[in-house]
């Protein structure tokens, strides 16, 4: 059996759509300088790129191929394929519905496994998305796994898609994160579920800094001589 690589300290970081993995992992490489993997992104690349490739959402070879020959790169908050910055077209509600609609092929996730864990490198990696503490890093040392409520979770959306310019309908999002969180957790293969040694936090009336703080006292807990940026 591959195995991921235990010796670089790793936090994982899962939970559903809109719950604030983003900002509680970005948060959390600000503070330690650590490498960041948003797998979501991933996902989200892939189908923008089938998209322009014309590859359908349900040609599982097709998509396979994509993505072992994926060129993403993560710099600075940006993500690029192909030398090109990805911006805002992967962040429309319409990118997450087609980044959950090839999630469940197992030939494109296990194209991905490869490229996600090429990123634990020293001096560690904070990764988010599903399936992180459960199928990627099953050795991670540091498992968080985040709920909310969907309507909390529609209004951070809400917001942070406003906040962008997007002109969004509140309704619609609270039905997309359902129809999402239904697909995620119902697929055969790496569904949402919480890895049995991760630490279960419910954010519903936390505010980001408040995630912030009762999360890094785990990461201190689980790495006492942890140097801090
Ligand atoms: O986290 P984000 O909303 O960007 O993810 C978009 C979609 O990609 C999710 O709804 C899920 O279907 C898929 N995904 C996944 N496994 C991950 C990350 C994302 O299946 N590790």
């Amino acid at each position: 059996m591959m195995t991921d690589a235990p010796e670089v300290p790793v936090i994982a970081v899962d939970g559903p759509s809109g719950v604030g993995k983003g900002t509680l992992a970005r948060a959390l490489v600000q503070r330690l300088h650590w490498h960041y993997l948003e797998s979501g992104a991933l996902y989200r690349a892939l189908g923008l790129l089938a998209e322009r490739r014309g590859v359908a959402l349900d040609d599982a070879r097709g998509l396979a191929q994509l993505a072992a020959g994926l060129e993403l790169l993560f710099a600075d908050g940006a993500v690029w394929l192909d030398g090109e910055e990805l911006g805002d077209s992967i962040r429309t509600e319409a990118a997450g519905r087609r980044a959950s609609q090839i999630a469940p092929l197992p030939a494109v996730r296990a194209a991905l496994l490869r490229w996600q864990r090429r990123c634990a490198r020293p001096p560690g990696l904070v990764a988010d998305g599903r399936d992180m503490g459960s199928v990627v890093f099953p050795s991670a040392a540091c498992k968080i796994f985040l709920t909310a409520s969907a309507e909390a979770r529609a209004m951070r959306r809400f917001k942070q898609l406003r906040e962008k310019g997007f002109n969004v309908n509140i309704a619609r999002l609270l039905r997309d994160i359902r129809e999402r969180d239904w697909r995620d957790s119902k697929r055969s293969v790496s569904p949402l579920k919480r890895a049995g040694d991760a630490f279960e936090l419910d954010t519903t009336g936390l505010s980001a800094d408040e995630v912030m703080a009762v999360v890094f006292k785990r990461v201190e807990q689980t790495w006492p001589l942890l140097k801090r940026g």
